[in-house]
């Protein structure tokens, strides 16, 4: 393995943390991998119906789960690290988890989405990682992008909603994004998050470090 290029990567993902859906699923060269494969799994929340239980927000900023969602603060289910070079483009998909009554797992809340990067200091395997080192936001979606929903497309039109639709994840299943090239070489933990209000629930974990 060339660790003087690559970095690893495993991630954590707090699509669960303010919003119903979990993003479950790394997109890795190109290809949806399967929900919980490399991102740590969540656990249901406690006396709340199924179809609720995995997708309910998390609503509380101090919580150690907005880093990586519920019960994801140490990785108990074990995800694969995926070996990432600085420069790949990767991406978060949502994961099969999804709201009941709805058709399938997307980002439906207004808000802006970021990914992030901390980097693994210990000796021992990703799993044992709390994600409480330093962050680096390496995303930040604002307003809409070209990977954006097109809402001029028949199948989508009859979603547009023109106060949501100014936010580049509305109504979108996955984001991809470039590894930053000047990402020096190491064991990171990377994770997706979305907030549903900034002013109001969003808490970015500290020290971060904006990159733009
Ligand atoms: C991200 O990439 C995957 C794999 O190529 C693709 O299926 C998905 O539609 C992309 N997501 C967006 C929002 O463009
Ligand atoms: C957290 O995950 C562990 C490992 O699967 C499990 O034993 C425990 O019940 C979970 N706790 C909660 C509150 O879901
Ligand atoms: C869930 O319900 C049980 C039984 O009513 C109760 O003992 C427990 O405290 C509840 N847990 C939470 C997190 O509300
Ligand atoms: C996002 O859109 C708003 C409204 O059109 C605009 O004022 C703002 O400059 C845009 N932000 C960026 C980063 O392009």
């Amino acid at each position: 393995m060339r660790l003087a290029t690559t970095l690893a990567l495993t991630s954590a993902l707090a699509g669960s943390t303010t919003a119903h859906y979990v993003m479950g699923r790394l997109i890795l060269d190109g290809k949806w991998t399967n929900t919980w494969e490399y991102v740590r799994e969540v656990s249901p929340k406690e006396n709340t119906s199924a179809g609720l239980a995995l997708v309910s927000p998390n609503i509380d900023p101090t919580s150690p789960d907005i880093r990586c969602g519920r019960n994801a603060t140490l990785g108990w289910s074990k995800p694969k690290v995926a070996i990432v070079k600085a420069g790949d483009t990767i991406g978060f998909g949502a994961g099969e988890p999804k709201l009941e009554g709805t058709d399938a797992p997307r980002l439906y809340h207004p808000g802006f989405g970021s990914a992030w990067l901390s980097k693994y200091e210990g000796e021992g395997s990703l799993d044992e990682y709390d994600g409480s080192g330093e962050w680096v936001k390496i995303l930040q979606i604002v307003n809409r992008t070209e990977q954006s929903v097109d809402f001029d497309l028949p199948e989508n039109k009859p979603y547009y909603d023109k106060l949501k639709a100014i936010w580049g994840t509305f109504r979108v299943d996955s984001w991809n994004f470039t590894i930053p090239a000047t990402t020096p070489p190491d064991v990171y933990f990377s994770s997706y998050d979305y907030a549903l209000d900034p002013t109001k629930i969003f808490v970015p974990p500290e020290p971060q470090v904006w990159t733009g």
